[in-house]
């Protein structure tokens, strides 16, 4: 958008050169105007991840929750919720007051209030938590749907299953977390500051069983989102309240 930005400056100018004028102020500053706000969506966009997938993943986001049962009438708990790049469309979809995002950086969740204004969705009134912690995340009534992602690659084990205690307390009987993960034994990398962390299934399986949950494998995250682009050991992971899966076996 910068460099369209740039082109059709360069053209005005090229225009104004040749027919003699000058560029008008209004068409200058609105010009400067486009070119300053596609500089900051793409670093506001950087935060979460690389800007040119912003919009698969934004996409893809709200079509897995909605093609996996997400209602209106909901209550979704989006864990590192980020800028809101999955969070908007699900906020405007969802009943005022159903979104909670939890995200531990401070700076990271400023942009996403402002993502939120300039969508226009003060109104939908959604619960912004700023936690570095999970015993932080307080709601007053339990969540339908919890979801996590491109988050729990970068938490430590102990963050992950605190994480996991806190769905078995705060998810609805019925209710279902959805996160991808990283699977395998490949060393640690860096992003951001954050790790991103390779963890063999059964780390996921022996933590959800420790809370009372059960885990199955929705499938590689390359085969839910054909354009998304990450590691071919991305696993889209579902837990449920183990006694549910029991129920349904007898
Ligand atoms: C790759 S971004 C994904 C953001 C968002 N889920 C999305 O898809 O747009 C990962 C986010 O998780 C956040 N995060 C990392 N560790 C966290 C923690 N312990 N608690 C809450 N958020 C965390 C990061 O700050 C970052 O915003």
């Amino acid at each position: 958008m910068a460099d369209r930005t740039n082109s059709v400056m360069t053209r005005v100018q090229q225009r104004a050169q040749w027919t003699g004028r000058k560029v008008g102020r209004g068409l200058r500053r609105k010009l400067m105007l486009n070119r300053l706000t596609a500089r900051s969506m793409t670093r506001r966009a950087a935060l979460v991840g690389p800007p040119e997938q912003w919009a698969t993943q934004r996409r893809f986001q709200f079509e897995f929750l909605t093609s996996h049962g997400l209602q209106p009438e909901h209550r979704l708990l989006d864990i590192g919720c980020g800028t809101l790049r999955g969070g908007i469309p699900l906020i405007e979809y969802l009943h005022a007051g159903n979104y909670t995002g939890v995200e531990v950086r401070a700076a990271v969740l400023d942009e996403a209030r402002k993502e939120l204004a300039e969508s226009g969705l003060d109104h939908k009134d959604p619960v912004l938590i700023h936690a570095e912690d999970p015993s932080q995340v307080q709601s007053a009534e339990p969540f339908d749907f919890v979801w996590a992602f491109m988050v729990l690659i970068h938490m430590p084990d102990e963050v992950v299953d605190a994480y996991l205690r806190l769905v078995s307390q705060r998810m609805t009987e019925g209710g279902e977390f959805y996160a991808n993960v990283a699977l395998g034994d490949r060393g640690e990398d860096q992003w951001q500051g954050f790790p991103v962390v390779f963890r063999p299934r059964e780390f996921y399986q022996r933590s959800a069983s420790a809370h009372g949950l059960s885990m199955s494998e929705v499938g590689a995250l390359g085969s839910l989102g054909p354009s998304i682009e990450v590691g071919r050991h991305t696993m889209m992971l579902r837990f449920t309240h183990a006694s549910r899966a029991q129920a349904s076996q007898a």
